[in-house]
């Protein structure tokens, strides 16, 4: 890796405990005003303070984020589809590299469709976004997407972080699952966990320790945390797991003021 590039990495996996905490808000570029994120501004603003890095794509950042905001972004370069279609892998890279440098973008990030009908596109694609990103000493986030008829286990989710690795992506967002432990050690690189559908903050926060806990370098979170009732409670909960190794009942009673 050249200096730019680590130099980047590490604005967001913390040089101090090798991980982060992303605040996902991206989820507009396939699903439109999203629950919770009609209005991107105001749920990021009051969230920002607490996000290593803020994963979203060029519209969301150019209309909604405070250009003098400190927070490095991971831009979202991959689109294409929307929730009308069955098929959600028919991805293309939507951004150039030349516009993500332009965006001041620390990294950039896509899906991967492992298993869908558009494997082969995606994985190429993400093949090509890494050759084309290191030109500009830029880091690749590459997510591994689930299809409805995939089951998130433990064989699929090392299957699609280690593939992804193999074809140059820096670190990997996937699922927690049954088994985690073996999809990091089957991958090269970190790997970060999405915090994936709406679930009770208690157990939202046992999810996010049971990743640290068996070897995520932390969380690329959104629907978790914006969608929480108590968003800025739920993220600094979030952070004592990911950065102070505490666990999800510690955590849990950091939000006693709030609930
Ligand atoms: C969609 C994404 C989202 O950013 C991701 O799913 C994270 O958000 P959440 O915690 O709400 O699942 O990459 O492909």
């Amino acid at each position: 890796m050249d200096w730019g590039l680590r130099n980047r990495f590490s604005s967001i996996l913390q040089p101090a405990t090798g991980r982060c905490v992303m605040l996902a808000v991206d989820h507009g570029y396939f699903q439109g005003p999203t629950t919770g994120l009609e209005q991107p501004g105001r749920v990021i603003k009051p969230l920002l303070p607490y996000a290593d890095a803020l994963m979203l794509t060029r519209g969301v950042l150019r209309n909604c984020v405070d250009p003098a905001a400190r927070v490095p972004i991971v831009l979202r370069v991959s689109g294409g589809t929307s929730v009308l279609k069955d098929d959600l892998s028919d991805e293309e890279l939507t951004v150039s590299m030349e516009e993500a440098i332009r965006l001041n973008a620390a990294c950039v990030t896509m899906s991967i469709f492992v298993g869908s009908p558009h494997e082969k596109a995606s994985l190429t694609n993400l093949g090509r976004l890494v050759d084309e990103a290191q030109g500009y000493g830029l880091p690749v986030l590459a997510v591994t997407a689930v299809g409805k008829e995939m089951v998130r286990d433990a064989r699929y989710l090392s299957l699609a972080c280690r593939i992804a690795a193999e074809l140059g992506a820096h670190f990997v967002k996937t699922y927690y699952c049954e088994g985690f432990e073996k999809v990091v050690g089957g991958c090269p690189v970190p790997v970060i966990i999405a915090g994936g559908k709406k679930i009770e903050e208690r157990e939202a926060l046992k999810l996010a320790y049971h990743a640290v806990r068996d070897g995520a370098a932390g969380v690329d979170m959104g629907r978790n945390i914006f969608q929480s009732q108590w968003p800025v409670e739920m993220i600094r909960a979030v952070r004592t797991i990911v950065h102070d190794n505490k666990t999800d009942t510690q955590a849990w009673d950091t939000l006693k003021p709030a609930r």
